[in-house]
């Protein structure tokens, strides 16, 4: 459990290719990690609002602008706490999103161009100093593409978490998103004389299918170029209804109606194992923070 003096772990699900189970993977861990007594903040960073509908609430019609991170990235607010509403999850609090969010792609940049002192990477990491207090994991969501609210978001994490189906072109696209990133760190960050340091990065296989012969070479070249980064668990692709998907909800939620049924055990076995190691993750994430913190007193 999270120590009193430590704040929230915050996690970014992120990889710029669309498709590879990010959402799906947001709203399950944030589940499981529920089901292991934590309370979590789930954020959904993409303006195409996927997490928003999985959670029931329509994007289009059920969310104005200012229930988004808008008017942060606007400069209107300065903590992300006016966004934060409950779900009918018990444990998981929402920041939803909708279609309007992508005029954080406009007015960032405007902003930098305005003050050449504001670091627009760093708004929603300096929103989120409350929300750490009152939870013990952030996750947030966040889009397929390297936009100004993705790179908001990785700033912001501890830790990340990339989602990678076992498929020669996942495996080639994901390469671009680590050289992308680095790049970014380096121009904007160390250009600056700051330093950014994750806690951990995971690489998960999504989407993995038994009988797929290809997806066995494509895991050695996964090991061989990722190495103890890609996590020893494997995410079964499901029957199309069973993954995340709005009408059906995640294996998490349908395992309370068909507890019995097996190919449901196999994927919630999975996410419980994702669940055990994020935990631990995050425990080393906390004692590190609290030795810090009782050295600097
Ligand atoms: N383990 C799984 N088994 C089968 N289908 C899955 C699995 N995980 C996700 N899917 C399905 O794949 C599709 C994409 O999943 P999801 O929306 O989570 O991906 P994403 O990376 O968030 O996509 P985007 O890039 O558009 O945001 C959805 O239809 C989802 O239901
Ligand atoms: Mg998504």
């Amino acid at each position: 459990m999270r120590p009193q003096m430590a704040t929230a772990c915050t996690l970014c699900i992120g990889n710029f290719k669309g498709g590879v189970s990010k959402t799906t993977t947001a709203a399950t861990l944030a589940q499981g990690l529920t089901l292991a007594g934590h309370r979590v903040l789930l954020i959904d960073c993409d303006p195409q609002g996927s997490l928003t509908t999985l959670f029931g609430i329509l994007p289009d019609s059920e969310v104005a602008p200012e229930d988004t991170l808008l008017p942060l990235f606007n400069g209107d607010q300065d903590d992300v706490g006016y966004a934060i509403r409950p779900t009918y999850w018990d444990g998981i609090d929402l920041i939803a999103a909708a279609p309007v969010l992508f005029g954080a792609e406009f007015a960032l940049p405007a902003r930098q161009m305005n003050d050449q002192a504001f670091e627009f990477w760093r708004v929603m990491d300096l929103a989120l100093d409350n929300a750490r207090d009152a939870y013990d994991f952030i996750v947030i969501d966040t889009p397929p593409s390297l936009s100004y609210v993705t790179i908001n978001a990785l700033m912001a994490a501890d830790g990340i978490v990339m989602p990678l189906p076992p498929s020669a072109l996942d495996f080639a696209s994901s390469a671009q998103f680590w050289n992308l990133f680095s790049d970014l760190t380096s121009t904007l960050v160390r250009a600056r004389g700051g330093s950014k340091r994750f806690a951990f990065v995971d690489v998960l296989l999504t989407k993995v299918e038994t009988t797929d012969a290809s997806a066995i070479l494509v895991k050695k070249w996964l090991s061989a170029a990722y190495a103890d980064k890609l996590l020893q668990i494997e995410i079964p692709k499901t029957a199309a209804a069973i993954a995340g998907s709005a009408e059906f909800g995640t294996v998490y939620d349908q395992l309370k109606n068909a507890p019995s049924a097996r190919t449901l055990k196999r994927a919630t076995d999975a996410f419980d194992r994702l669940v055990d190691l994020i935990e631990d993750q995050a425990q080393m994430f906390w004692s590190n923070q609290t030795e810090r913190l009782g050295s600097a007193q």
